[in-house]
């Protein structure tokens, strides 16, 4: 894998429909502008999928999904299956968001099941992981990090890219970040586990949490850092374009 940097946009349940094919329209003018050195995957709300598949068609850009279902069809009311998403041409899903863990009661069990099932698609999974400001303060953020890695299974699986997203949850939406020697022990951590594992080291491992057209630049600069999930940020046109003009 080269070193350019790998940009996810998270834009959650934003914005509404015809903002969010505005604002995909928008960024899709901007970047015909300039040169883009990173990759940027964009994983807008489901029912906009396929328009943003469609605008971002003649590009380099990416799209993905924000989750997906571990079965390919069945009786699962209000659910996506990571098959469908395959099937209109989705390259990426962001799996185990801390958001899905918190309001959907995501474990690490069915996240290992989602991983399963994307590892025999084309989609590459972006794993989710991160601390909360408890497991930080009482020392135990390596710890809990290392456990849904673990448990998730992701590195006994042969993908190729392993993109894991490390957000700690006390950071999400909340402008705070961690210090650049707590990003760059923990993601030295993460590539680390994969190295001594003697498993690929085709791995990528993405910060997340609060990064913003102020802070990429610093965050990008630290050792161990591949990329980044944006959320907020990836919502504002213009500080969007300042992140991916900075990387
Ligand atoms: P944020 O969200 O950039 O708004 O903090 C990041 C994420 O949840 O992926």
């Amino acid at each position: 894998m080269n070193n350019s940097k790998l940009i996810v946009a998270n834009w959650k349940m934003n914005p509404l429909i015809s903002e969010g094919i505005k604002l995909l329209e928008s960024i899709k003018e901007d970047i015909e502008n300039f040169n883009l050195p990173s990759k940027i995957v964009i994983c807008p709300p489901a029912l906009i999928t396929m328009q943003a598949l469609s605008i971002f068609s003649d590009t380099s850009v990416s799209v993905g999904s924000q989750d997906c279902h571990y079965e390919e069809i069945g009786a699962f009311t209000g659910d996506i299956s990571f098959k469908m998403f395959e099937e209109i041409g989705c390259e990426y899903a962001i799996i185990g968001h801390s958001e899905r863990r918190a309001y959907h009661f995501e474990d690490n069990e069915l996240i290992n099941k989602k991983l399963k099932s994307l590892k025999n698609s084309k989609i590459i999974p972006i794993l989710c992981v991160g601390e909360s400001m408890d497991e930080k303060s009482s020392g135990k953020a390596y710890d809990a990090v290392m456990k849904q890695i673990d448990e998730s299974g992701i590195n006994f699986m042969s993908l190729s890219p392993k993109i894991i997203a490390y957000e700690p949850i006390w950071a999400i939406g909340s402008g705070k970040t961690p210090t650049s020697d707590e990003i760059m022990n923990m993601h030295n951590k993460i590539h680390q586990k994969f190295k001594s594992q003697n498993k690929s080291d085709d791995i990528k491992v993405l910060y997340g949490g609060s990064v913003n057209a102020k802070n990429v630049a610093q965050i990008f600069s630290i050792p161990g850092v591949d990329g980044a999930l944006i959320g907020g940020a990836s919502l504002k046109k213009t500080q969007f374009i300042e992140i991916l003009e900075a990387s």
